[in-house]
C-alpha cells in the first residue's frame, strides 16, 4: 500500500525564509516525511514573475535548497529538487491555463494584493497566472496533501476547480488534492504589527533562519505588545503576546498553558528575553548546517540532480497521459 503523496513549494525570492514560513509550512514538511511520500522543490519559476537578478536567483535557489536540507529534509525519503529542473511543471501549466477563465483567475486575492498600487505594465502575466502553474506544481504528482499556510487557502482551491475540470472534459487524470494546513501556526504575525502576518515585504518584524540570531533576540525584545502587563493568550485581545507564545510553543515543544502557567507573575520582558535564547538555540545548528550544504556545491548539485530525476520519473508520465487526451 503506497503512502499517501504530499507536494510542496517555496519561493527563492529572499535571502533567508523566515519563521513564518518555518513555522506555517516548512517545520510540516519535515513532520510529513514520516509518514507520506514527499516532494518538496524550490520554485524558481514562480520566482521569475516578478522581476530577478539572474544571479541573486541562482544563489537564493541554492540557498533555499540548504535550508531545506538544514532543517530535516532528508534527501534519502523525501525528493527535493528543483522545479525548472523538471520542465513538465511549465508544460503542464500552458495546458492549464487554457481551461482557467480569465475572471476566475482575475478572483485570486493575493494576486490583488501583489499588483495592488502598481501600473498594470509593471505586474507581469505571469504574475497573474502564478496560481495555475501552482495548481500544475502539484496535480502533476496526483498529491494527496499539500501542506501550505492559511494565505494559500484559496490557491488550493482553484487547484481542485481545475483538477475536477480536466477529469470531466477529458477522463479522470487528477487528483483533487486536500491543503493540510496546521492550526495552531497556520498564522504567525508580524512583531512590529501583530495584526499582519508575517512577510518578507514587510521587513520589520520579521525573524529570518539566517540573520545573526543577536538580531533575531533584539526583534523578540523590541516586538509590540499591548500596555497590560499579564501573560495570557487571547489573540483578539492581546495578540502581541499570543503571537509570542504561539512561537515560543512551537519552537521549545511546551503546550502554551504550560507556558502561561510558568510566566504567572512576570513581565513581557521576560518572555521576549526567554524566547530571543530559545529561538537562538533552535537556529545555531541550523546555520551551522547550511553553511556546511552552501561551503559543498558538488554535494548540493548531487542532491538536487537525484530529486529532479526522482521527480520526473512521476512527471513524465503524467504530461504524456494529458497530452494524449487533448489531442496532442
Ligand atoms: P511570504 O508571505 O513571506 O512572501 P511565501 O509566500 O513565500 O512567504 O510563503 C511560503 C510558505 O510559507 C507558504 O506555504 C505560506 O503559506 C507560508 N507562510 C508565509 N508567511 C507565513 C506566515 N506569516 N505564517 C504562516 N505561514 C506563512
Ligand atoms: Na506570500
Amino acid at each position: 500500500q503506497r503512502r499517501p503523496r504530499v507536494l510542496s513549494g517555496i519561493q527563492p525570492t529572499a535571502d533567508s525564509f523566515h519563521l513564518g514560513n518555518y513555522l506555517g509550512a516548512l517545520r510540516q514538511w519535515v513532520a510529513l516525511q514520516d509518514t507520506h511520500e514527499a516532494f518538496y522543490c524550490v520554485v524558481d519559476l514562480h520566482a521569475i514573475t516578478v522581476e530577478q537578478d539572474p544571479k541573486v536567483l541562482r544563489a537564493r535557489t541554492r540557498a533555499s535548497a540548504a535550508q531545506l536540507l538544514a532543517i530535516g529534509i532528508d534527501p534519502e525519503r523525501s525528493s527535493l529538487f528543483v522545479q525548472s529542473h523538471v520542465p513538465e511543471h511549465a508544460q503542464l501549466g500552458w495546458v492549464l491555463e487554457c481551461l482557467t477563465g480569465f475572471g476566475e483567475a482575475g478572483r485570486m486575492t493575493q494576486f490583488k494584493d501583489k499588483s495592488a498600487r502598481q501600473a498594470a505594465d509593471r505586474i507581469s502575466v505571469g504574475l497573474f497566472t502564478y496560481p495555475i502553474l501552482q495548481a500544475a506544481d502539484i496535480l502533476l504528482y496526483r498529491a494527496d496533501f499539500v501542506p501550505v499556510g492559511e494565505d494559500q487557502r484559496q490557491h488550493l482551491e482553484l487547484t481542485r476547480d481545475l483538477a475536477q475540470r480536466f477529469n470531466t472534459r477529458f477522463g479522470k487524470t487528477f487528483k483533487l488534492p486536500e491543503p493540510y494546513i496546521v492550526k495552531d501556526t497556520a498564522k504567525i504575525y508580524d512583531l512590529q504589527d501583530p495584526t499582519a502576518k508575517m512577510s518578507k515585504s514587510v521587513p520589520a518584524g520579521m525573524v529570518e533562519l539566517l540573520e545573526d540570531p543577536k538580531r533575531s533576540a533584539k526583534k523578540f525584545r523590541s516586538a509590540v505588545t499591548d500596555t497590560g502587563r499579564e501573560i495570557v493568550y487571547d489573540p483578539a485581545e492581546k495578540a502581541g503576546v499570543s503571537n509570542l507564545l504561539v512561537i515560543y510553543s512551537a519552537l521549545s515543544g511546551r503546550s502554551i498553558d504550560d507556558l502561561v502557567a510558568d510566566y504567572d507573575g512576570k513581565g513581557y520582558g521576560d518572555l521576549k528575553k526567554d524566547l530571543g535564547e530559545v529561538f537562538t538555540e533552535f537556529v545555531a545548528p541550523i546555520q551551522q548546517r547550511v553553511r556546511g550544504y552552501l561551503d559543498d556545491p558538488a554535494e548540493l548539485d548531487k542532491v538536487l540532480a537525484r530529486g529532479a530525476e526522482r521527480a520526473r520519473e512521476v512527471t513524465s508520465g503524467v504530461l504524456r497521459a494529458v497530452h494524449e487526451r487533448v489531442g496532442f
